[in-house]
């Protein structure tokens, strides 16, 4: 396996790849690889001849009060990650190479960009756009893979895909989840034991609406309410809420159109349920899918 973080490096060895014939698999990621990761790593490696990693910690998608200096990096762990998982090439950028002084460019995937994340992280999901239209650029025609944890990230580089045709088919993968249904996260390393416990909470209301859909229940207020009584006696104070009395709080949780992502008011077809919340100093989100 090769690592490198010079752009020019990563274009002479895909080009070299491609003169061989081998299709490319990508996996953008920001490092401190966890199994979710992986999962995604051993899709490209099963599905493409040569298999790209990159590891970049994004600025552009942390806002001003966010974790980007505290954010894990684990990069030596992170090479031995992608070796075992059979990557033949890890990029892994600096800043600068990825945001040379004097960039003016953005890049907004709009609508789809503003409801849940685009509410609470302003910005989060236009550097996430930008960036991958970068990496993009830099790995050139592959299959990109990204995971369904974050739905709403997934669903805004397909569009922004689509909408400049970039040569990229991009592949959603299921979130991989702790035995005790926490969704992986590089954020879950922030967690406590008390922490985590109450962060179950999220993937327990997810799993509850689920289960009343099933049983029949189509009505999504009747749905949130169910899921908000399990986030509140974890806890977690309700989303607007002003009360003080918690630390933890949830930002949002909402039932809407996989394909608009707008909040829907009966489930009549396939939804996706997501929710944000807080947890100490910890932000996580989830989803889950519910098909009719
Ligand atoms: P990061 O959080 O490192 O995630 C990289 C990829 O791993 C994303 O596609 C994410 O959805 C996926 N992933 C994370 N947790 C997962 C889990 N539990 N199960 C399955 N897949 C999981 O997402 C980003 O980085 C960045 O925003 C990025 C796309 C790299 C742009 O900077």
């Amino acid at each position: 396996m090769i690592a490198t973080g010079k752009i020019t490096e990563v274009r002479k060895i895909l080009e070299a790849a491609r003169l061989e014939g081998q299709t490319v698999g990508f996996v953008p990621t920001m490092g401190a690889l966890h199994e979710g990761h992986r999962s995604l790593i051993r899709r490209a490696r099963a599905a493409s001849g040569f298999v790209v990693v990159s590891i970049f910690v994004n600025p552009t998608q942390f806002g001003a009060n966010e974790d980007l200096s505290a954010y894990p990096r684990t990069f030596a762990d992170d090479c031995e990650a992608c070796a075992d998982e059979g990557a033949d090439l890890v990029f892994h950028p600096d800043v600068d190479e990825m945001y040379p002084k004097g960039a003016k460019t953005t890049v907004r995937v709009s609508a789809l960009s503003e409801p849940m994340e685009g509410k609470f992280r302003p910005g989060h999901l236009d550097g996430v756009a930008l960036v991958c239209a970068k990496l993009f650029a830099i790995v050139g025609p592959c299959t990109a893979y990204f995971g369904s944890k974050d739905a709403q990230q997934l669903r805004v580089v397909e569009q922004m895909v689509r909408d400049l045709a970039l040569p990229v088919e991009i592949v959603g993968c299921p979130t991989v989840r702790d035995a005790d249904g926490l969704a992986l996260s590089s954020r879950n390393s922030y967690l406590d034991p008390e922490d985590r416990e109450r962060s179950l909470s999220l993937s327990r209301a997810l799993r509850r609406i689920q289960e009343l859909v099933r049983e029949g229940e189509r009505d999504t207020s009747k749905l949130l309410a169910a899921g908000l009584a399990i986030l509140s006696s974890a806890g977690l104070d309700a989303p607007g809420g002003m009360s003080g009395e918690s630390p933890d709080s949830i930002d949002y949780l909402e039932v809407v159109d996989p394909t608009t992502l707008e909040a829907v008011d009966r489930v009549e077809r396939s939804v996706l349920v997501c929710g944000a919340v807080r947890v100490g100093t910890t932000r996580l989100i989830d989803n889950v899918t519910i098909d009719l």
